[in-house]
């Protein structure tokens, strides 16, 4: 097991049970919450999202289709960050399925400076939590450059989604179809190629 590792399983330690009660918390009342109609427009349609008033560095979060979906504006700093430690990635390049054909690059998406993902692990489904700072300020290793962190079994990913190697998480994290209707609002759920309501 590398140092890398080895520090992490500490962190993981001491905050599994907090965001394990996280997760609960957050999961039950948006459920409960959603009218009969609610719930039907959850099931299925469109959502648009204004990023106007979204500085950047900061994250948003929509609801499509019941699941979370981020929305984080990328810094210069942040988009530089993705590279330098993609040989520790297990999809850097995007291979896998997990995105649109048009965010399957470094960025992973269609503006390099918005990164627009669903917000769940793809090992067990729990809610990955923001790590954007750089080095240790934020519990972790020197050397991480910003990403998130699952606290349920440890996984970690990129500000681009892109999972690490040797993580319980077997993919990249999902990017749903979206489109562009205007430099300030996207359109989740439909990208106008008739596949993907
Ligand atoms: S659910 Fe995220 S690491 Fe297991």
């Amino acid at each position: 097991m590398s140092e890398y590792l080895e520090d992490r399983r500490k962190l993981l330690a001491a905050t599994a049970g907090a965001g394990a009660v996280a997760a609960a918390a957050t999961a039950v009342p948006f459920v409960a919450s959603l009218t009969p109609s609610s719930r039907a427009q959850a099931a299925g349609a469109p959502v648009e999202a204004d990023v106007s008033k979204l500085a950047a560095g900061e994250m948003m979060t929509v609801e499509w289709r019941g699941k979370p979906v981020w929305i984080l504006r990328r810094t210069p700093e942040m988009l530089a960050a993705l590279e330098g430690h993609e040989q520790r990635l297990a999809d850097p390049a995007s291979a896998e399925k997990q995105q649109p054909g048009y965010a399957a690059n470094r960025h992973r998406s269609i503006n390099p400076e918005f990164l627009v993902v669903i917000g769940i692990c793809t090992h067990l489904g729990c809610s990955p939590s923001e790590k954007f700072a750089p080095g240790a300020a934020q519990g972790m290793r020197e050397d991480w450059p910003g990403g998130f962190l699952c606290p349920c079994h440890g996984s970690i990913f990129d500000l681009a989604g892109r999972v690490y190697l040797s993580q319980p998480a077997p993919t990249n994290l999902e990017v749903p179809p979206y489109q562009w209707l205007s430099e300030a609002v996207v359109r989740i759920g439909d990208d106008g190629s008739g596949d993907s309501a």
